[in-house]
């Protein structure tokens, strides 16, 4: 198959970006997108031109690095899955594929479809953890946790960071990635000592980086190839209420 690339160059964060288009022929339906863009970039290697830079590592789907908008939707035309999963046989003979890098001031351009999302660390470093000693794994059975809070808090744990949902969102919000990673943790009896520090120093965090706030639209959770549920956005909100409120109190009593 063949199909013709419109892809986004940008030198680097500080060069004005345009979109280049590339031809490509003799294609395989069955290579993932991240091997196709490996041809064409073999190609611009070959012809002594600057390759497209673009972010992988793991190529299964786990590390959430191959973030890009393929056709205006993040990691492409398929759900649940991400750019690297993406095969080639999800377009047609002859399609033209636009390609550019994931759009929010929370996400700078570094070069061509690479964009730092170091803010997504910076909000995990401010509260996305437990500071309980965790030692040698516990007995299966000593901390009994239901199955249904169980299965809900690993589907928060689902979550690869990959940017997707605020990439999707008009306001650039990060609320779906920060109510799964304060989720995963907030679920559970060992998140319970720091549950009210880490939704409010999350949050906080998420608002200084730059990201916009969540205004219902959902498309977050549409775009997640880890299918996150915007749920998990609700219980953030009241967590958030419930830990301000306490906080006011605190305050008042002091
Ligand atoms: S390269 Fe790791 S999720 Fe795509």
């Amino acid at each position: 198959m063949k199909v013709t690339l419109r892809v986004w160059r940008q030198k680097d964060g500080n060069s004005e970006g345009n979109f280049e288009e590339y031809q490509t022929e003799g294609l395989n339906p069955n290579m993932s997108f991240l091997e196709m863009l490996d041809v064409v970039n073999e190609d611009l290697t070959l012809k002594g031109e600057d390759p497209i830079a673009f972010a992988h590592d793991c190529r299964e789907g786990i590390c959430g690095t191959c973030s890009c908008m393929i056709d205006g939707k993040p990691h492409g035309p398929e759900n649940g899955i991400t750019t690297c999963q993406t095969y080639m046989r999800s377009f047609k003979d002859g399609d033209l594929i636009t390609v550019e890098p994931f759009r929010a001031s929370g996400f700078p351009v570094q070069k061509d479809l690479i964009t730092d999302r170091s803010a997504f660390d910076t909000i995990m470093q401010s509260g996305g953890f437990i500071t309980a000693r965790a030692g040698s794994c516990e007995d299966a059975n000593a901390l009994p946790i239901g199955k249904e809070v169980a299965d809900l808090a690993m589907d928060a744990a689902a979550c690869i960071g990959c940017g997707a949902c605020v990439a999707a969102c008009k306001n650039s919000s990060a609320m779906l990635f920060v109510s799964a990673k304060a989720g995963q943790l907030n679920l559970l009896p060992q998140g319970q000592p720091e549950k009210d520090k880490r939704v409010l120093n999350m949050v906080a965090t998420m608002d200084e980086a730059g990201f916009g706030n969540c205004t219902n639209q959902y498309e977050c959770s549409a775009a997640c190839p880890k299918l996150i549920s915007e749920e998990f956005i609700s219980k953030l909100n009241r967590d958030y209420v419930s830990a301000s409120v306490k906080k006011l109190f605190k305050a008042k009593s002091l």
